[in-house]
């Protein structure tokens, strides 16, 4: 029985690949390599191609015996989604089709989708919930949104079964420092702090200190994507057990604030993270956590990683490919 992993290559793809393989599933990755790393597949089959390029697909799953989909392969930068909304358009979206039209050919009936908290945009309330409404504040939020709604859809026409995860904010490296995060490739928060405090990079900038939040500071949901990684081999089961569809948030049900992240680097570090406080970014939510009940409930998972250990993996892992 085989999962195919498209973007699998990338960073909660590559901890995915080694979790799922761990379990005792057979593995292979669909990955075009434009912003993956195959050194990271630790020896997983890749095929190396594009999701939306049908035959290709089709033939894969049908080579493998595919049993269900693990899909990653998206952009997701929000900055770069609101200079070049046509990437966002076509690769994500469009190519989701494309994938999923395949997985139809191929027989392939479940599908486990990489979507995001980002789909809520600010949220009326925290914890956040499942059924909390949907407001995308950016292309790329906007395109994780219409992936989740087109891939229920094949649901209803083509009897697709998918499990819909919404990341809060993935963040740290594999405990045992083998894969992690490419800083080249992404603006988040923790890789940002990593290059600053191991000097790669000039003063991180705190985009704000006058949120009505406990020290100013944005806050945010930190997951370890070793918990990520668990949690989409829960999927996987709970969809090849024949459970059901659904959507459900991945977060710890804590926030923590950007100062937090960086008295915590800097006690891992043993020095101090240089920064320098900016004025807000624009469509950044004060406080977005999740509430995780629904994951507990009906995949049997929780985040089990602490913030420390999210800080603690990161800097061992940037320090390491520095
Ligand atoms: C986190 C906090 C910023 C950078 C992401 C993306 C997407 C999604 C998770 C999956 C905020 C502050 C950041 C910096 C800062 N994941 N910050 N200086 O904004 O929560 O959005 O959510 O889809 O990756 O949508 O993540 O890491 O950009 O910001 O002060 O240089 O850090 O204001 O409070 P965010 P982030």
């Amino acid at each position: 029985m085989t999962i195919l992993v498209t973007g699998g290559a990338g960073y909660i793809g590559s901890h995915t690949v080694r979790a799922l393989r761990g379990a005792g599933h057979d593995v292979v990755v669909l990955d075009s390599l434009e912003r993956g790393r195959a050194d990271a597949l630790l020896g997983a089959d890749l095929v190396v191609g594009s999701i939306a390029d049908r035959d290709l697909v089709t033939a894969t799953c049908r080579n493998y015996d595919v049993q269900a989909v693990v899909h990653f392969a998206a952009y997701k930068s929000v900055g770069e989604s609101m200079t070049s909304p046509g990437l966002y358009w076509d690769n994500n979206v469009a190519g989701t089709v494309h994938l999923v039209e395949a997985m139809a050919e191929a027989d392939v009936s479940r599908i486990v989708f990489s979507s995001s908290a980002s789909v809520y945009g600010t949220p009326d309330a925290v914890p956040v919930t499942e059924s909390a409404p949907l407001h995308p504040e950016n292309v790329y939020a906007e395109s994780k949104a219409q992936m989740e709604k087109i891939i229920s859809w094949y649901g209803v026409t083509h009897g697709i079964s998918s499990v819909s995860l919404r990341y809060f904010n993935a963040a740290g490296a594999s405990t045992d420092g083998v894969i992690g995060e490419d800083w080249s490739v992404t603006t988040n928060l923790v890789p940002l702090v990593m290059k600053a405090v191991l000097g790669a990079s000039g003063p991180v900038q705190v985009f704000g200190d006058d949120y009505p939040t406990p020290d100013g500071t944005g806050v945010r949901d930190y997951i370890h994507v070793e918990d990520l990684a668990v949690a989409h081999v829960a999927a996987v089961e709970h969809l090849l057990a024949d459970r059901g569809s659904l959507c459900v948030n991945l977060g710890t049900g804590i926030g923590s604030s950007v100062r937090e992240i960086l008295m915590l680097t800097e006690s891992v570090a043993g020095r101090p993270v240089p920064h320098e406080v900016v004025g807000r970014r624009a469509g950044d939510p004060a406080e977005v956590y999740a509430d995780v009940r629904l994951a507990a409930e009906r995949l049997n998972w929780r985040a089990t990683r602490s913030l420390d250990e999210i800080i603690t993996s990161a800097y061992a892992w940037h320090s390491s490919t520095i």
